[in-house]
């Protein structure tokens, strides 16, 4: 175990701004709930929440955009969707709409939610993700939905007219769709005065985004200004009775996060008194590889195997696996849940009173300049580091053990994250206001403007994918396509693409597979044998065609989960992929593309790639012996990433999907190409990149 600061020891300095280690935090009250004890109702009307029923009622009522702050766990996302409808927004056939920026929320908050209202979910309360719509037309009153399909929604429904109250919640986290979704709200309003909006969040700066919505009075009617809500936004802050966290520190700064995360968990559950343990790690294989490291430990040590339970927690979770994490701990079991940042503040755990902060997350990052978007495991602001901190107070005081020195959080760490959309490619949010007919972009009401360098790049790749045209309007029929399909336009393109080539079976199936994770297990110490089995699907070509090949190999199985374990291939990516499959095949039976397969004639899949990813291309740097790429737009020094089929195989010319930076910036999901099929597939794209074209 690392070393820490003991509780009550000396400490040498002060450095800290948090009184001397301890935070207070003036969060919920001492609810019980999730221990099984008290009634639903009773569990409802203790959360802090609650003491502001009557307020946050009037306030909406009166207000065109309420904003709630209050700490995470005090009530917001599952008690106010339900006062609204208690207090009749729903009725008439309205919907009341709560949005949330992660997926896994979205199931998680409404299946809570219609356990508390005794009802089926689907039925009154539904929910609604990205290929999976678990609502009933006329029947939802009380829909948890992503930001990103309610702005989906827009394109069928511009003023979003079946919604009375809209929800915007987690609002501090600045995700993409929320920012967008928050300047296209603020128009909505105009149109429509009875829409009501609420703004919620843990953290915020509740003023400036008071100060967004402060619409001035000239713009909405003078009748909407006698009749109707008031125009500027009301605040509201949800306070709460909280518990101590004790915070410790590494004295130095730890080698390898993951391993002094395990010896941190099992050394609390060997010294410290019951209460179960949060972890934060960054992603998927990092839980992993931690949950299966703990239970190991714990078991080859005897004593402290009996009474821990482990649970990893990420998206991509399966059902069965979520319910388990919300389900009370067992007495004198322990419970230890690995989860990625979506435990900081979208998901309340109840139980939790030690909380080990790895002090990184994934992010995502855009350099505009070599137009390259990755996600990056990069080191998390002070205010996530209070969050997380936070987690440990909520049944009686806690401790949370910081991988991390003092100096570090009080010298390196930045005071708050930078939003998302300062830090994304824009391809995609430039087509969906395009799509939303919004054509001055850079005009749009932006809660903190993107970088102009980003925009001018994110309309350069539409421009070449055929999807804008000279006026940067979107073209007909491929650019509102394009925005038709919810994906990446990239691969919405690609799709497109298909249809000419006559290869759209195979170009779906890519896809799909695209869309999920990743569809292989990774066992930490399991890579000789996890290589070899992909090696029985490997494709020359590259992933993208090995993708096909296990796909066909999981069809001949008869979609069997034993095929799945004894091939390493995640079975529940599979099934998704199957489910994501069937529902492009609809969207793209719908654009009128028809359903083809070219067998085996693998270089058509591959065009139909390049079509839609060639700003994605690469080559191989003459006489490089250790495999380095360049791209070709930019010239930035790439490498094929270990897990790609094409790892060591090094073809000269290759398109990757995305790019992944640790030490170097890798490629992941990688088809090799022929040159010749960039021009033809973007000749303004690459005879503008490359006046001399030797280069292709
Ligand atoms: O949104 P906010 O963070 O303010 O709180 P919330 O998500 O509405 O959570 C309120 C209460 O519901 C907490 O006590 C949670 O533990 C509980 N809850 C739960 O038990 N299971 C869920 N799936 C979601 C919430
Ligand atoms: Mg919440």
């Amino acid at each position: 175990m690392p070393q820490f600061w003991k509780p009550g020891s000396e400490r040498p300095r002060l450095l800290d701004d948090e009184e001397g280690g301890v935070l207070f935090y003036t969060t919920s009250s001492s609810s019980s709930s999730g221990f099984g004890y008290a009634s639903i109702e009773k569990q409802r009307q203790r959360l802090p929440v609650y003491n502001y029923r009557t307020a946050i009622l009037y306030l909406v009522e009166t207000h065109a955009t309420t904003i709630v702050v209050g700490e995470t766990g005090s009530g917001k996302t599952t008690q106010i969707p339900q006062y609204l409808k208690e207090a009749g927004w729903a009725d008439g056939g309205r919907v009341i709409a709560c949005t949330q920026p992660r997926r896994l929320a979205v199931q998680a908050v409404a299946s809570r939610v219609a356990e508390e209202m005794g009802v089926k979910l689907g039925e009154e309360v539904g929910y609604t993700i990205r290929f999976e719509d678990i609502t009933n037309t006329g029947v939802t009153r009380i829909k948890f939905l992503t930001d990103g399909v309610l702005l989906r929604e827009m394109m069928d429904d511009p003023l979003l007219s079946k919604y009375s109250v809209i929800m915007v919640d987690e609002a501090h986290e600045r995700s993409l769709s929320t920012d967008i979704l928050l300047g296209l709200l603020k128009k909505i309003q105009r149109r429509r005065p009875e829409l009501r909006l609420i703004i919620s969040s843990a953290t915020i700066e509740a003023k400036s985004m008071a100060a967004f919505f402060q619409t001035s009075k000239r713009r909405l009617g003078l009748e909407a200004e006698e009749h109707g809500p008031r125009t500027e936004p009301a605040i509201l802050s949800v306070e709460g009775r909280g518990f101590n966290v004790q915070l410790f520190y590494v004295e130095e700064s730890v080698p390898d996060y993951l391993q002094a995360a395990v010896s941190t968990v099992l050394s609390i559950h060997d010294q410290e008194p019951m209460g179960d343990i949060l972890v934060f790690l960054t992603g998927q294989d990092d839980i992993d590889a931690a949950v299966q490291l703990i239970t190991d430990e714990a078991q080859s040590n005897g004593k402290s195997a009996s009474g821990l339970i482990v649970l990893p927690l990420y998206s991509g979770l399966s059902r069965a696996d979520q319910d388990l994490i919300f389900s009370p701990t067992p007495r004198g079991k322990r419970k230890v849940v690995i989860s990625t940042n979506i435990a900081e503040t979208s998901l309340t755990l109840e139980g939790i009173v030690y909380v080990v902060d790895g002090g990184f997350s994934k992010q995502r990052f855009y350099n505009p300049i070599s137009d390259i978007e990755n996600l990056v495991v990069a080191p998390i602001s002070k205010a996530s580091a209070r969050q997380r901190a936070g987690r440990a107070g909520r049944v009686r005081p806690g401790k949370c053990y910081r991988l991390y020195t003092e100096e570090y959080f009080v010298n390196e760490m930045s005071t708050e994250g930078i939003p998302e959309m300062q830090r994304s490619s824009l391809i995609s949010s430039v087509i969906q206001l395009k799509a939303l007919g919004i054509d001055n972009i850079l005009g749009f009401d932006w809660l903190s403007s993107p970088s102009p360098e980003a925009m001018v790049r994110a309309l350069e790749v539409l421009y070449s994918l055929g999807v804008l045209d000279d006026d940067a309007k979107l073209t007909s029929p491929a650019g509102f396509q394009v925005a038709e399909i919810p994906l990446d336009p990239m691969i919405s393109k690609m799709i497109l693409a298909s249809n000419q080539l006559g290869c759209s079976e195979e170009i779906i199936t890519i896809s799909a597979v695209l869309s999920v994770q990743s569809i292989w297990i990774s066992v930490r110490g399991a890579q000789k044998e996890l290589d070899e089995a992909k090696m029985r699907f490997a494709a020359a070509e590259g992933d993208h065609v090995t993708f096909l090949n296990v796909y066909k190999g999981f069809l001949q199985s008869d979609k069997s989960s034993k095929w799945c374990h004894n091939n390493f291939i995640n079975y529940h990516a599979m099934k998704k992929v199957i489910e994501i499959r069937e529902q492009l095949r609809r969207i793209t039976q719908r654009l009128r593309i028809v359903l083809k397969s070219c067998e085996n004639d693998m270089q058509v899949v591959r065009k139909a790639i390049t079509a839609g990813f060639f700003s994605n291309a690469c080559h191989l740097e003459a006489f490089s012996h250790n495999g380095l790429y360049k791209t070709v737009r930019s010239s930035q020094e790439v490498y094929i990433h270990p897990s790609s089929v094409l790892f060591r195989v090094n073809p000269k010319w290759v398109i990757y999907h995305s790019i992944m930076s640790t030490d170097r910036q890798y490629m992941r999901n990688v088809i090799s190409i022929d040159p010749s099929w960039l021009r033809e597939a973007a000749p303004h794209f690459y005879r503008q990149k490359q006046p001399n074209p030797i280069a292709l």
